[in-house]
C-alpha cells in the first residue's frame, strides 16, 4: 500500500470515497474538498492499492494553531479492518508532531461506533457532546488526543523521523 499526499487531480477518487462511506447529509461538498486539497494548512492523504484509491484522510494542520484537527477519514468498505485507517491517521499524527502540534481533535457522530472504537484504540478520550451537530437529534462527541514525540520527553521533535514524515509518499 501506498500513501501519498493528495491533490486536486485526486478530488473525483476522493468524492468516490466519500460516496462510499458516508450518507448524503455527512459527505463533504465539491467546494469544500477543493479547499482542503488546495490549502497547505490541510494535510489531505490518499491511500492506494496497486493505483486504487482505497481510502483517504484530511487534518488541519496549521503551524499557527496549536491544535490539529481531522476532518475526515474513510476507508472503503471491503478494505476496512485491515489496518488502512490506522496507517492514515498514524501519518496525520507523525505530520502533527513534526510542525510542533501535540493536540488532535475531532467530531464523531456518537452513534458511529465502528470510528469511536477506532478512535478510542488510537489513544482519543471523548472530552465532550456537541447537540445536532450532524442534524436534528444527531449528536457528536468531541475527541482529542494529545500526541507523544517518539523520542521520550520531548515535545516536539527535530528528530529525523518527523523530518521524513512530511509530504513525501510513504510506503508501508
Ligand atoms: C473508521 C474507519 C476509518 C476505520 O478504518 P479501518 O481501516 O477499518 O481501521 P483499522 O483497520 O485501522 O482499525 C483499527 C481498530 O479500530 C477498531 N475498529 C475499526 N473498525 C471497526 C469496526 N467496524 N468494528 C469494531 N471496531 C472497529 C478496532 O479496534 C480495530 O482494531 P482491530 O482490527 O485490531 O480490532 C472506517 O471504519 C471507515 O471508513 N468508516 C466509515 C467512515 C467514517 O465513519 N469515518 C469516521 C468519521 S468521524
Amino acid at each position: 500500500m501506498v500513501i501519498k499526499r493528495a491533490t486536486v487531480n485526486d478530488i473525483s477518487y476522493i468524492e468516490l470515497i466519500e460516496r462510499a462511506c458516508f450518507e448524503k447529509s455527512e459527505r463533504y461538498e465539491r467546494s469544500l474538498l477543493n479547499t482542503l486539497l488546495g490549502n497547505q494548512e490541510f494535510l489531505t492523504i490518499i491511500a492506494c492499492i496497486n493505483d486504487k484509491p482505497i481510502g483517504y484522510a484530511s487534518a488541519y494542520l496549521s503551524e499557527l494553531c496549536h491544535e490539529s484537527k481531522i476532518i475526515s477519514i474513510a476507508v472503503l468498505p471491503e478494505y476496512r479492518k485491515m489496518g488502512i485507517g490506522t496507517i492514515m491517521i498514524e501519518e496525520i499524527e507523525r505530520n502533527a508532531l513534526a510542525k510542533g502540534i501535540i493536540k488532535v481533535a475531532l467530531e464523531v457522530r456518537m452513534t458511529n461506533f465502528e470510528a469511536l472504537k477506532f478512535y478510542k484504540k488510537r489513544g482519543f478520550l471523548i472530552r465532550g457532546v456537541l447537540l445536532d451537530y450532524y442534524g436534528p437529534g444527531k449528536n457528536a462527541f468531541t475527541m482529542e488526543k494529545i500526541l507523544r514525540c517518539p523520542r521520550e520527553g520531548r515535545k516536539n521533535s527535530n528528530d529525523q523521523s518527523s523530518k521524513n514524515s512530511i509530504d513525501l509518499a510513504s510506503k508501508y
